[in-house]
Order: structure tokens, then C-alpha cells, then sequence
């Protein structure tokens, strides 16, 4: 055996490089087409895949806009949700999803995720309602985050809404693409919002995001808020808004990347359960049930305490980056930590940042370079 170190090459998180060599000249004919007609704004394309993403999920109307922030903030507008009202959510998610709510002038609540799913756990909503009540705040809306790509339990969640009179917004800046039990995200809350954020299971070549409801009413009040509040012309401004559309550029790309998604999102199934078979008596693997599918926007494993580091700092070493999401749950982030929290406090979210670590993972991660990962963490564990 060579005596010297073997030189690992280093393997990507996400290879948004692969995809654009797959779709090479048809992204580049699709932007040539946006330079040619020049309608940078508003262009053709933009309804085209509005057009498109609503025939994909099966909600009435999809409605692009600038980011997946944006279009929480915007829903959340339409709402009219600000001062003095509390929007339930999870601390273990990205900032944007308390940030929107903080953004309007309403309080984010933080309240509690089951241990399997890392989704809102259902039952941790009536403490969430009362630390709302007891901080003298309204409880009007709860935002479900479908974290890592894995929808949260709408079936479990719905109910316990309706009878709180909290309105659901489906955060699924990672979920999009993934169903519960048939139904695709888009269709499984009144209205949800979504991230085309490059590293996101369906991204753009910038910042991107989009709507989906059913409620028409609710549509024409978005459509109207990203673009300036707009009334009957752009010169009728009947409400206050902001610029909140979606680049004709990035909705040419992304109609061409939204019809390689359904094959993706296949391939990144049959990766998470590669991982699954190699990893589950090593490592917690992830657990999705039978109702549901997951589009694994992160591939996300837990070690105990302690030997997190360890394990990143071994895979580092063989050229094998991991992400840690989210090493600090937002109720304990400077720009949160005042912010209500549920009563019971948020235990399990406190236990998860602690111990989860992010795989690898991708559409074009070759079987090879999944084994070279197995191997790697099983190398470090049982050490
Ligand atoms: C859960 C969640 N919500 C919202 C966002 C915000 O999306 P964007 O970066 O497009 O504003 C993200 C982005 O990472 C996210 O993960």
C-alpha cells in the first residue's frame, strides 16, 4: 500500500455546476431569448412558468416573486398581519422565516418541533398560543416550515389551526416538489411560499421565490403588493407595497430547470436512501413516513453530542464538506432571543441543533462518491 496519504479530491455540498453542464445551451438560449425581447421585467416567461408551477402542484394560482423571504413578507402583508399580532413559528429554521414576521411589525412566537419530522409538532401549538396570550399579543397566524424538504404533518396541524383561529402559511422555501399523501406542497395549507434560491431543490441563477393559494382574492392582493400596489395601471397605486417580482431572466431558467425536477427530485430520493441503508446503525437517519415524500433539500443525519465536530472535522480532512442546520435555533440568536417562546420551552429544538450534521446531496451525486461518504462516516464513528 502507498505509504503517502492518499489525495482525496474534494467533494461538493451541492453541485449547482453538474446541473448547468446537463442543461448547458437550453439555459443559455432561454436567457438569449429574454436579451432579445428585452422585457427584463414582467417579460413573457414570467407567466409562462406562473403558468407551469401552478400546473405542477395543483394550486389555482402560482405567483412568482423576488425570494422566498419576499414572498412571506408579502403573504403576510396581504394578511394584514403587523403590530401587536403573533405568528407561530418554529425556531428550528432558516432566520427568514421569524424575520418576515419581525419585518411587518409582528411578533414571531417560537414553539416547539417534534423529534422525528423536525417539523412543528402539532401538539406544541396550544403552548405556543398561550405564550402569544400572555405576552398581550393576538395569535393570527402560524407558519409551518417544511424543513429539509419534508412537509410538515398538515393532516395533525390544520385542525389545531382551525381551532385556535390561526391562519397557516406553508414556509416550504425547502420543501417544494415534495407531497403528503398525493397532495403536493402548494395545496396543503391556504397559501404557501416558496425559495428559488440557487442550493434549493429548485433553484435559479439568483434570488427567486413564489406563492401558491387557491384563495383568488388573496392572489390579486399579492400580485398588486409586489408590484407597488398596483391598482388598474402602474400609475393607480391603491395599497402599500413594494418590488417584489420575479426577474424574467430567472423565470426563463427556471422553466427549463422545472423540467428536469421530476427526474432530480427521483434521483435525490434514491441517494437519501442509499444513505439510509449504509447509515442507520451507525447514525439517527432520517424518517419519512409512508404518507409522505421528502425532496431532501438537506440529507440530514444526528450524532450524539460532543462528536459532531469530530465527525465534520474527519470529513473535512478527506474532502467531505457537511453543514451544520442550524447550530443556533433562532429563539437564541441575538435578533430573536427576546422574542416569546412556548410554554414548555423548546427542549427537543435545543437537543437538535446540538446534534445534527448535513450529508452531501444532490441529483448528481455519483454511487461512488455516495460510498466514499458511507465510508468516510462509519470510518469516524467507529473509531
Ligand atoms: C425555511 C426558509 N424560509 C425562507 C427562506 C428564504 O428564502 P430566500 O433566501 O429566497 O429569501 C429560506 C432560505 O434559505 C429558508 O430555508
Amino acid at each position: 500500500m502507498n505509504q503517502h496519504a492518499r489525495i482525496e479530491t474534494q467533494i461538493p455540498f451541492i453541485d449547482v455546476a453538474a446541473q448547468r453542464r446537463r442543461l448547458g445551451t437550453r439555459i443559455d438560449d432561454a436567457v438569449r431569448r429574454v436579451m432579445d425581447h428585452c422585457l427584463f421585467v414582467n417579460g413573457p416567461e414570467v407567466a409562462e412558468l406562473e403558468r407551469q408551477l401552478a400546473a405542477f402542484c395543483g394550486a389555482r394560482h402560482a405567483i412568482g416573486v423576488a425570494s422566498g423571504t419576499d414572498a412571506l413578507v408579502l403573504v403576510l402583508m396581504a394578511k394584514g398581519i403587523g403590530r401587536g399580532d403573533a405568528v407561530i413559528c418554529p425556531s428550528f429554521t432558516y432566520a427568514a422565516s421569524p424575520e418576515a414576521v419581525a419585518l411587518v411589525g409582528a411578533t414571531p412566537v417560537f414553539a416547539e418541533v417534534a423529534e422525528t419530522t423536525f417539523n412543528i409538532d402539532p401538539a406544541g401549538i396550544e403552548g405556543a398560543v398561550a405564550a402569544a396570550k400572555g405576552a398581550g399579543l393576538d395569535p393570527k397566524a402560524l407558519m409551518t416550515v417544511d424543513l429539509f424538504g419534508l412537509p410538515a404533518d398538515y393532516e395533525a396541524i390544520n385542525p389545531v389551526a382551525e381551532k385556535f383561529g390561526l391562519y397557516v402559511i406553508d414556509d416550504a422555501a425547502q420543501g417544494f416538489g415534495a407531497d403528503a399523501k398525493g397532495r403536493m406542497i402548494g395545496t396543503l395549507a391556504p397559501v404557501t411560499t416558496t425559495s428559488f434560491f440557487p442550493a434549493k431543490p429548485l433553484g435559479c441563477y439568483g434570488d427567486g421565490g413564489a406563492v401558491f393559494t387557491d384563495d383568488d382574492e388573496l392572489a390579486d392582493v399579492i400580485r398588486s403588493l409586489r408590484n407597488h400596489g398596483q391598482g388598474t395601471d402602474r400609475y393607480d397605486n391603491v395599497r402599500v407595497g413594494m418590488t417584489g417580482r420575479l426577474d424574467t431572466i430567472q423565470a426563463a431558467v427556471l422553466i427549463e430547470k422545472l423540467r428536469i425536477f421530476p427526474e432530480e427530485i427521483a434521483a435525490r430520493e434514491r441517494i437519501a436512501r442509499r444513505y439510509n441503508a449504509a447509515l442507520q446503525d451507525v447514525v439517527r437517519v432520517p424518517h419519512v413516513s409512508n404518507e409522505h415524500s421528502c425532496v431532501w433539500a438537506q440529507y440530514t443525519i444526528r450524532v450524539s453530542d460532543g462528536c459532531r465536530d469530530a465527525l465534520a472535522q474527519t470529513l473535512r480532512q478527506q474532502g467531505i464538506p457537511t453543514a451544520q442546520y442550524y447550530p443556533v435555533p433562532a429563539h437564541r440568536q441575538g435578533a430573536y432571543r427576546d422574542y416569546p417562546v412556548a410554554e414548555g420551552g423548546l427542549g427537543v429544538t435545543d437537543r437538535l441543533s446540538g446534534e445534527v450534521i448535513s450529508l452531501p446531496m444532490h441529483a448528481y451525486l455519483d454511487e461512488p462518491t455516495q460510498d466514499r461518504v458511507v465510508a468516510a462516516v462509519r470510518g469516524a464513528l467507529q473509531k
